[in-house]
Formats: C-alpha cells, sequence, structure tokens
C-alpha cells in the first residue's frame, strides 16, 4: 500500500508517518509538508532518517499536487492549526484548511485514493459549547454544529461536507476523525496551539505562563488524547477501511483524561520540579471554550477502541522528550 500523509512534518502528522513505516502498514509513506510550522523542520530530519520522503508544497497549490504520484490511501494531517489564527491570517485558514483539502480531494478522484480526515472538536457550535452547565457532560457526534464555531471550525465542517458530496459522487471511501486534544512527543506548542506541551516547556525553563480567559484561574477544561493512542487507531481504521467507510466520529481522551490548565500546573510543578509565575487574564477570546470532553462511544462500539495512556502517562512523556532534546528544541518552541 502507498500512502501519503499531509502536514507530515507536523506533531500528528510525522508521529503518524513513522508509526505507519516501523509497524509495515505502508510499503511506502510520502509527507507533503510546506514546512510552515515552527518545528517541522527538525521533523522532516526524522522522516529521512526513516526513510520518508517530503514533498515540500503547499497544499493550496493544485498544480503542484497533482504531478505527485499515485497513492492507495491519504491521511489529511496538514492545516494552520490554531484556531486564533482565524483572527489574524483568515486568508492562510481557508486556503490551507478548505481549499486544501478540496484539492487532495481532486488527487482522491483522479488516483481512486480513500481519505482519512483529521478533523476537530471545534466543528460544534462556539454557543452551544458555552451553555454546558454539567462539568460530567460528554460530547457526541449529534452536538449542534449550526451556529459559529471560528474560522477555523467552520473549515473544518465544511471540508468535511465537501468530503461527503466528494463521496456520494465519485464513491471515496472516507473515514472523518473529529478529535479533542491531542498531546505527546514531537509537538512544538506555542500559546495558542499545542497548550500542553508549552506548559511542560514553560515549567522545565522556569518561564513565565498566563492563565487567560474566564475567569482567569486556569478553569477551563478539555480533555486530552495520546499521540500513540491516536496512531492506533488510526492504524486499525486504515486495516478495516474497505468495510468501515463513510464515517463521522469523535476522538479523544475521555473523561478519564480530562484536566484543567490549573491541574495541568500542578502535575508540571510535580514532574519538573519547577514552580513557575502564572498570571491571570480575564479578556476571554470569542473563540475560547470553558469546558470540552468528547464521547468515545461511537468509536469504542466500532473500533473495540480505547485511549490507553492517562494523562500523567502523556505529561511524562512531553517532559522526557523535551528533557532529551532540551538544547535543539530552544530554538523552535518560545
Ligand atoms: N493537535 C491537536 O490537538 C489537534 C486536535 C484536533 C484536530 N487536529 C488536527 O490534526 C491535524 C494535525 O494537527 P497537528 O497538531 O499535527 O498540527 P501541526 O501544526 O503540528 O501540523 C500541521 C502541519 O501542516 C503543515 N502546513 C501548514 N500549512 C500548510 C500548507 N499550506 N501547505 C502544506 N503544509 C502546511 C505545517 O508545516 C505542519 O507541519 C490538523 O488538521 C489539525 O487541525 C489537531
Amino acid at each position: 500500500m502507498k500512502v501519503l500523509i499531509t502536514g507530515g512534518c507536523g506533531f500528528v502528522g510525522s508521529n503518524l508517518s513513522i508509526f505507519l513505516k516501523k509497524n509495515k502498514i505502508a510499503k511506502t509513506v510520502h509527507s507533503l509538508d510546506n514546512l510552515s510550522r515552527r518545528g517541522s523542520l527538525m521533523n522532516v530530519e526524522r522522516l529521512r532518517k526513516n526513510k520518508i520522503k517530503n514533498f515540500k508544497i503547499d497544499i493550496s497549490n493544485n498544480k503542484a499536487l497533482l504531478k505527485l504520484p499515485k497513492y492507495n490511501l491519504i491521511v489529511d494531517c496538514c492545516a494552520e492549526a490554531a484556531v486564533e489564527t482565524s483572527k489574524k491570517d483568515v486568508d492562510k485558514v481557508i486556503y490551507t484548511n478548505l481549499i486544501g483539502t478540496f484539492n487532495i480531494l481532486k488527487k482522491c478522484v483522479r488516483d481512486k485514493s480513500k481519505i482519512i480526515f483529521l478533523s476537530s472538536s471545534r466543528v460544534y457550535s462556539i454557543k452551544k459549547l458555552r451553555e454546558i452547565k454539567n462539568k460530567k457532560f460528554l460530547i457526541n457526534e449529534n452536538f449542534d454544529t449550526k451556529e459559529p464555531k471560528s474560522i477555523y471550525g467552520f473549515c473544518k465542517y465544511s471540508s468535511e461536507q465537501l468530503i461527503k458530496e466528494f463521496s456520494y459522487l465519485y464513491k471515496i471511501k472516507y473515514i472523518i476523525n473529529r478529535f479533542g486534544v491531542i498531546s505527546g512527543p514531537w509537538q512544538f506548542g506555542k500559546q495558542d496551539q499545542g497548550f500542553v506541551s508549552l506548559w511542560v516547556w514553560k515549567h522545565m525553563n522556569k518561564k513565565k505562563l498566563s492563565y487567560i480567559g474566564f475567569d482567569g484561574k486556569g478553569s477551563q477544561i478539555r480533555d486530552v488524547i495520546h499521540i500513540s493512542d491516536v496512531c492506533e487507531l488510526i492504524i486499525k481504521q486504515i486495516k478495516k477501511i474497505n468495510i468501515i467507510n463513510d464515517l463521522t466520529i469523535n476522538i479523544g481522551g475521555g473523561k478519564k483524561n480530562s484536566i484543567s490548565l490549573k491541574k495541568l500546573t500542578s502535575i508540571c510543578q510535580k514532574i519538573t520540579l519547577n514552580k513557575i509565575k502564572i498570571f491571570s487574564n480575564k479578556k476571554t477570546s470569542e473563540y475560547d471554550i470553558p469546558y470540552y470532553i468528547s464521547d468515545n462511544s461511537k468509536v469504542r462500539k466500532i473500533y473495540k477502541w480505547y485511549p490507553k495512556k492517562n494523562f500523567l502517562n502523556i505529561v511524562e512523556d512531553v517532559y522526557k522528550w523535551m528533557f532529551i532534546n532540551k538544547n535543539k528544541l530552544k530554538k523552535y518552541i518560545t
């Protein structure tokens, strides 16, 4: 089997490419990445060592895309992944996250490829998510998607609709994975994306942080899933894609792996043995949500899969990776 991973030099894409190669799931694994994310240069080296070729192409460049070889499967992990970029550079988000999917779909039609799409919990309406009062509530695939969700969320949701239209017309087999927060080694966290990795890095290097939004005390709650659990699930999906397809599912760490920023701070203190100054800023972004925990019932039932790594494993693994690579990482995480 020949597989193309778009965004292959990103956090998810690089880990998945190497996982597929090491587990001999595909004979050929190629990556497409324009290396725009900080840290992708470090990942392109990892790919090279694992004999995975990266095509340095912008996903919005349809002509360049159509010159690429034919693949049996495309796993679309390419995105401008920070929700807040929707406010600062909307063109970039639309061209990468929506036009990019459109281009990939055209390639899938030409080559008769299947597609696994990395969507997001951000397809759900911000207003409805903000109304959740019960902190045990789990968000399933039927949650409201009608109201605004950020331009990032809009692009993910619209990409999902495009995939379904293309599948209906051209019989493309697809799986849409709506992920909650993913974390683990090789995530180059920044203020607006990859908060677990950012929190560990700042504690390790005794730098300052801020709780931003809502009460300004770090009360936001998210469920977090380890990248190795994500890779194991995608392998299951690839193995069964001829019989299980045309599917949209929520995937996340679930209730057991849900955590507030405040709790994350105390875990980071224990693991790094450092205590840092955390400022408070109550100004809440239009795009922030106070709470999100995935309902994994559907994915569990279909694939007999559940996340194996707990939250502590995630933080410990990120810390170990950062500790070993501390000097190199200084260039990429600030
Ligand atoms: N990390 C998470 O918590 C999370 C959660 C839900 C969904 N997702 C989705 O999973 C996918 C992977 O996320 P990630 O965390 O690995 O993000 P990432 O930023 O680490 O990786 C994305 C990669 O895409 C590349 N890229 C960006 N714009 C490009 C363009 N125009 N052309 C070609 N390459 C481009 C970047 O260089 C980067 O290497 C994304 O679609 C993201 O929206 C991630």
